[in-house]
């Protein structure tokens, strides 16, 4: 895109693992606009890290202050650019409402499988430490946490404005297709 166009924030939701930090890095560095990713933000903010901000306030403290950034991005003040979600953010029924009100919210979906093999071993993520069954294998465990959290958020995934499938696709390929998808709809 030569010029930015934007006259509202383009929204990446999805699961963790589904591209909004690398996709929506590149596709702001196209758009020539601003790149906001909130974890980033609420990391910087308390210059602490997700996990430890888990370990010391839970996930109700985490999800306050992910509410909070978001209502913060929303302001008008705040100059449109490509904003990525973390992947529990948009659960959050008034979050939810208001960035459907303000704001172009595509979510970038991605399969099970896929979403397994990009997490790899990471540990990083407080909600994705699968514990074995009796008799589970470690990668048994974590397909089948990925698909029950993934089976339970997706109805309000699929709230989004446009959908966009990253299953098999490269970084560069999703954000051509975004570039073309964002301009038809939005510019
Ligand atoms: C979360 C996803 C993470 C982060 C936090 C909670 C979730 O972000 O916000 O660990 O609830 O799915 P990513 O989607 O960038 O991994």
């Amino acid at each position: 895109m030569k010029k930015s166009v934007l006259r509202k924030h383009v929204v990446l939701i999805g699961f963790s693992g589904s591209g909004k930090s690398s996709v929506g890095a590149h596709l702001a560095d196209r758009m020539k606009v601003r790149f906001y990713d909130t974890d980033l933000m609420i990391e910087k903010a308390r210059d602490m890290k997700i996990a430890d901000i888990f370990d010391r306030h839970g996930e109700p403290g985490f999800r306050k202050l992910e509410s909070d950034m978001i209502r913060t991005l929303c302001q008008p003040r705040i100059r449109p650019g490509v904003v990525a979600l973390g992947g529990g953010a948009f659960q959050n029924p008034n979050s939810r409402k208001l960035l459907l009100a303000c704001c172009h919210v595509i979510y970038l979906s991605c399969s099970t499988r896929e979403i397994y093999r990009r997490l790899g071993q990471t540990t990083d993520r407080p909600l994705l430490r699968a514990k074995p069954k009796t008799g589970e294998t470690l990668r048994q465990a974590r397909l089948r946490q990925i698909g029950e959290m993934l089976r339970r958020r997706t109805a309000n995934y699929r709230k989004a404005h446009h959908i966009y499938s990253t299953t098999g696709k490269t970084v560069p390929s999703a954000v051509t297709d975004l570039v073309r998808t964002i301009r038809r709809a939005y510019a």
